[in-house]
């Protein structure tokens, strides 16, 4: 269950994707400081993760061996965090009226697990059918960048969450790849955004995006 409120009154549900390292959350910071500017509700937040359940999931998912979990169960780990995420963070916001801005979501199963990973298309699709239903993302941002340029971006991180770092190159290739055959198929929600430009022209164009759709809606 996932408690939707009728949709004309829920707020944008924005997510922002992309491989490792293509600069999200601080994409994800500017955009939070315009809309709270402009006098909205904002909630940050991210996956896998954003609520004290899925937090304690994360850990599961983000740390040890790069082959602790098959493509299978990774995508079940992180439906069960994405469900808690759901009904605890992500409507309840929306219900109230506030812009969610989440760092991955749902596109991020079918990228890692079912695109680049083993686990195929149709069983992401039948989960994402399950777990998220009518509650997915209202835009969605794909960042693009070399996945050379984001593994580097992402190692020089150094937080120690890089089970999926540790995938290679050519994983991350792949899912890069995957991002972008995503998008093309959702022409409607996604938006792919050229991330190997300098930070403040990403978020110019972030914004007027942003805030053409809400004047919108
Ligand atoms: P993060 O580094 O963006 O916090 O995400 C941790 C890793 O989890 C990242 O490499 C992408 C991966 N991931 C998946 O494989 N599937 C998912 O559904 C999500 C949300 C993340």
């Amino acid at each position: 269950m996932t408690g939707a409120a009728p949709n004309e009154r829920r707020g944008p549900f924005i997510t922002f994707e992309g491989g490792d390292g293509v600069g999200k959350s601080t994409q994800i910071a500017r955009l939070a400081e315009r809309l709270r500017a402009a006098g909205r509700e904002v909630v940050v937040t991210r996956e896998p993760g954003g609520s004290p359940g899925a937090e304690a999931i994360r850990a599961l998912l983000v740390q040890g061996a790069a082959d602790r979990w098959s493509a299978r169960t990774e995508a079940l780990l992180m439906f069960a965090a994405r469900a808690d995420h759901l009904e605890r963070t992500i409507n309840p916001a929306r219900a109230r009226g506030a812009v969610v801005l989440c760092d991955r979501f749902a596109d991020s199963s079918m990228a890692y697990q079912g695109i680049a990973g083993a686990l195929g298309r149709e069983a992401v699709a039948t989960l994402g059918a399950l777990i998220v239903g009518a509650d997915g993302p209202t835009l969605t941002f794909v960042l693009d960048a070399s996945s050379q340029e984001g593994l580097k971006r992402a190692g020089a991180r150094g937080d120690g969450d890089n089970r999926f770092e540790a995938k290679g190159a050519e994983y991350q290739e792949r899912v890069r790849q995957a991002f972008l055959e995503i998008a093309k198929g959702a022409p409607e929600r996604c938006v792919v955004i050229n991330a190997a430009r300098d930070i403040d022209t990403i978020a110019d164009d972030i914004a007027r995006i942003t805030f053409e759709r809400l004047g919108a809606a």
